[in-house]
């Protein structure tokens, strides 16, 4: 019995070492560089990012806009944003398309955001994300409200 115990112990913990073991696309590990949020919204009025975006509370110098209606970034939102979701919505969008009306944000499932996989720097890359972070403001979700992040 005891060792029939043991036994079913050491399968159970072998099962949780192996469950707890990181995937290949796992973020564990992940972590940006500190970015700075000037830099970052200088970056993203030079790369354009305002043709389709406002970001909450910022006034941007006008760009010929992409869309009718700017897809706006930043505001109040449920829970916090992390650097991850950030970074993955930049350089990878159709991987989780936003909480946007489908039919404006994306086509046959891919987003209308560009590749910026080869026009962005890593540097550029962590203070667009520095500037982001700055203009969201996270709140206790409601029980009713969706969770998109
Ligand atoms: C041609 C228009 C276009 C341009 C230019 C553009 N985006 Fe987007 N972006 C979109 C659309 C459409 C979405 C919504 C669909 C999606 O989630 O990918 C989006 C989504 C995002 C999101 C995710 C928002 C959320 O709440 O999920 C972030 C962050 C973002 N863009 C940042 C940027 C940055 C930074 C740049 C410039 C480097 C940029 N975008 C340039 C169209 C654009």
């Amino acid at each position: 019995m005891l060792r029939q115990t043991l036994c079913a112990a050491v399968v159970l913990l072998f099962a949780l070492g192996v469950a707890c073991t990181p995937s290949r696309r796992s973020s564990a590990g992940f972590r940006l560089p500190d970015g700075d949020a000037d830099r970052g919204q200088t970056a993203f009025v030079a790369l354009q990012c305002n043709s389709c975006h406002q970001v909450s509370g910022v006034d941007l110098p006008a760009a010929p806009s992409r869309f009718a209606e700017p897809v706006v970034l930043g505001g109040r939102v449920p829970r916090q944003i992390t650097d991850g979701y950030l970074t993955t919505a930049i350089i990878n969008p159709s991987h989780a398309i936003g909480p946007f009306p489908l039919t404006q944000v994306s086509v046959q499932g891919q987003s209308r955001m560009p590749d910026y996989t080869s026009g962005l720097t890593a540097r550029q890359l962590a203070d667009l994300v520095a500037f982001l972070q700055a203009h969201y403001e996270p709140y206790q979700p409601s029980r009713e409200y969706p969770t998109y992040y």
